[in-house]
């Protein structure tokens, strides 16, 4: 391939190109971003008196354990306690334990924050709680007195001075048998973290918040996905339930098939935008439920004459968002939970996936979602993106649109021009969640015995990173793409692949995370698209790139992709000098020996480092052309400083 780098700036890069979506499944909120180390701290959203009901919990040395919503409950959002028996026979300490997520991270130097309520309608002794091994090993306890006959919290602190050398701890709970011989104690409440991302309270977990950090996405969707929607309607999501004291969130279904807590709220969210210095796309729920797909005649979408209340509670959200500060009762509320001045909103998006329900999307639904919500705020300049099909003309027309594509690697490569002829006329897409899920066409979402991927792999790495070059290359039109799902907890996967997998205590970033995210795409962007002259056709060549310029620092970026099975050399000529003499490459692919024809090589849990960015330079002795080899299925990002 002949390539020539041209001056011509084609158009601005949308500064919003790469962010995330954001949605709890896989428990990437609750057992993963969100730090709380204890599962089903509250029995939110459990049926009680079943085995469901405890799940994360187990019983110590004998006590026996039921959820009741039979005594009053911490507050009127929980209504279920844990009820401890203790046998009459009982010796020695007995209680119960909490699993955490599938294990506990112990660490020494860490400081973890804890509490509970508890009461006791007979029994008034001490309260031992622990961070333990399940083999017994005490890393730090803590012992709690006073406790009556009515529901006190209780807080405490641990310590621990050595490491615990794998994650199967628990975190116990027990009284001594002979004083408590006999009773019943009630508890309800728990919590525990341990330190979070910059210390924030109710806060993240850090490595994941930290690789998600690191990444720089300039925008974050969130609440989903399906998680927004609900199997019912009353079971959408619902902002106003995720605000406040962890007390006052009665938590929900959730979509994924286990409880949300809810402790990871509208304003957690919130503040770790802020955090990210990115902007917020907001779910907001639109009269669809998981249930509603298809417009199904026996059970509708919202009916227009009862749409009207969802509207105005979206709008309610938005004043607890963005109201001034003190201005109103909205603003107020936000105030006294520890947000005084208002948060950014710009973006709005009208429901999720409504091609399931796009007739009355079309009819009425989106229409009065957003004319409703543009009259009562004129002057902060919202942007709705749509959820329909671009071919599902709206009124008002929309401007934006989320599109989703879960797809083979061929798909990837053979739509990397899709926007090179996409209608110049206002309008704006964004790829708000794609990846490359499976290697054959028609089970993309089907299981791995036919080719549903577990993990990213360096062939759909690469197949993304073709499509990416053709929405930079047109991101005029293309103003943010996010790959979804972002996390999975290993021990609880509902969807395959996912960019981050972790366990307990540890996080494996994959191909796909470098390469759309971190050292390569999405923080090597220049300002603007500098015009390439290929030759001979692009179409004959498994290679993809796209060029940009930095202004601020007058640099130039190429970024090329190999889909192919062969390595390629690429002729590059420059129509403007190389200062320095030489340029640098960040480089993902199979490295050193690769194995003719394998490409679905994936970073692992257990082999997490197959693949990484590997950097390098070169020199460049004509500063107007070189050669570059560029390997089998790899993506390289070469930086040139000009004048
Ligand atoms: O990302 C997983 C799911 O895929 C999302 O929840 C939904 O929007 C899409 O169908």
């Amino acid at each position: 391939l002949n390539l020539r780098i041209t001056q011509n700036m084609t158009h601005a890069i949308s500064p919003t190109l790469y962010g995330y979506m954001w949605e709890d499944i896989n428990h990437s909120g609750d057992g993963g971003l969100y730090a709380e180390l204890l599962q089903n701290r509250a029995f939110q959203s459990v049926i009680p008196k079943t085995g469901a009901a405890l799940q994360g919990w187990q019983s110590v040395s004998g006590a026996f354990l039921t959820v009741t919503a039979g005594t009053s409950g911490v507050s009127s959002a929980l209504p279920n306690s844990l009820q401890v028996s203790i046998p009459r026979t009982a010796k020695g300490p007995i209680g119960f334990a909490n699993t955490g997520y599938w294990g506990i991270n112990v660490q020494a130097g860490w400081t973890y924050t804890g509490s509970l309520y508890m009461k006791a309608p007979n029994y008034g002794g001490s309260v031992t709680v622990a961070l333990a091994s399940a083999s017994g090993t005490v890393y730090d306890s803590a012992t709690l007195y006073g406790i009556s006959d009515t529901y006190k919290q209780y807080t405490f602190t641990f310590s621990p001075k050595t490491s615990a050398p794998d994650y199967n701890n628990l975190f116990t709970v027990t009284v001594d048998g002979a004083s408590a011989a006999g009773e019943t104690l009630y508890f309800g409440m728990f919590s525990l973290f341990p330190p979070t991302f910059r210390g924030r309270q109710n806060g993240l977990r850090m490595d994941l918040a930290q690789a998600l950090f690191d990444t720089s996405p300039k925008l974050w969707r969130f609440p989903g996905g399906n998680n927004l929607e609900g199997h019912t309607w009353q079971e959408r999501w619902k902002w106003n339930e995720t605000i406040g004291p962890i007390e006052n969130r009665p938590g929900r279904v959730g979509d994924w098939g286990y409880p949300n807590t809810d402790g990871l709220g509208l304003m957690e969210y919130l503040d770790w935008i802020e955090d990210l210095e990115a902007a917020p796309i907001l779910g907001v729920w639109a009269g669809l439920s998981i249930g509603n797909y298809s417009d199904l005649p026996d059970w509708p979408t919202v009916p227009e004459n009862e749409l009207q209340p969802y509207v105005d509670d979206v709008i309610n959200e938005i004043h607890f968002i963005t109201d001034p500060e003190y201005s109103s009762e909205w603003a107020n509320l936000r105030a006294e939970y520890g947000h005084p001045a208002p948060y950014n909103l710009t973006y709005i998006e009208v429901g999720n996936e409504d091609q399931f329900g796009p007739d009355s999307y079309q009819a009425y639904r989106w229409q009065m979602f957003v004319d409703g919500i543009n009259a009562s705020f004129p002057n902060l300049g919202l942007q709705f993106l749509a959820t329909t099909p671009p071919s599902v003309a709206l009124n008002p027309a929309y401007l934006k649109i989320d599109f989703h594509q879960y797809a083979t690697p061929g798909w990837f490569y053979n739509a990397s021009s899709m926007f090179d002829t996409y209608p110049r006329n206002g309008t704006q897409w964004f790829m708000g969640e794609y990846a490359v899920t499976g290697t054959e066409v028609g089970c993309e979402l089907g299981t791995p015995s036919c080719g549903r991927l577990l993990y990213p792999t360096l062939e759909g790495a690469c197949a993304e990173a073709a499509f990416m070059t053709g929405m930079e290359r047109n991101s005029d039109v293309v103003f943010a793409s996010a790959y979804a799902p972002s996390l999975q907890n290993i021990n609880s996967v509902q969807w395959t692949p996912d960019i981050i997998t972790f366990n307990a205590g540890r996080a494996v970033k994959s191909v796909s995370y470098y390469n759309q995210q971190q050292q390569l795409f999405a923080t090597n962007l220049g300002t603007h698209v500098l015009a390439t002259v290929p030759e001979p056709n692009p179409t004959t060549t498994p290679l993809y790139w796209v060029a940009s310029h930095q202004a601020t620092n007058n640099l130039v970026f190429l970024k090329v992709v190999n889909t192919g099975s062969a390595d390629l050399v690429g002729n590059l000529f420059f129509d403007f000098p190389v200062v320095g003499g030489f340029g640098t490459a960040q480089q993902l692919s199979a490295g050193l020996y690769p194995i003719p024809g394998v490409y679905n090589i994936s970073n692992t849990l257990e082999v997490p480092n197959a693949i990484t960015p590997v950097a390098s330079s070169f020199a460049i002795v004509d500063s107007n052309m070189f050669n570059y080899t560029f390997p089998q299925s790899s993506i390289t990002v070469m930086t040139f400083a000009v004048d």
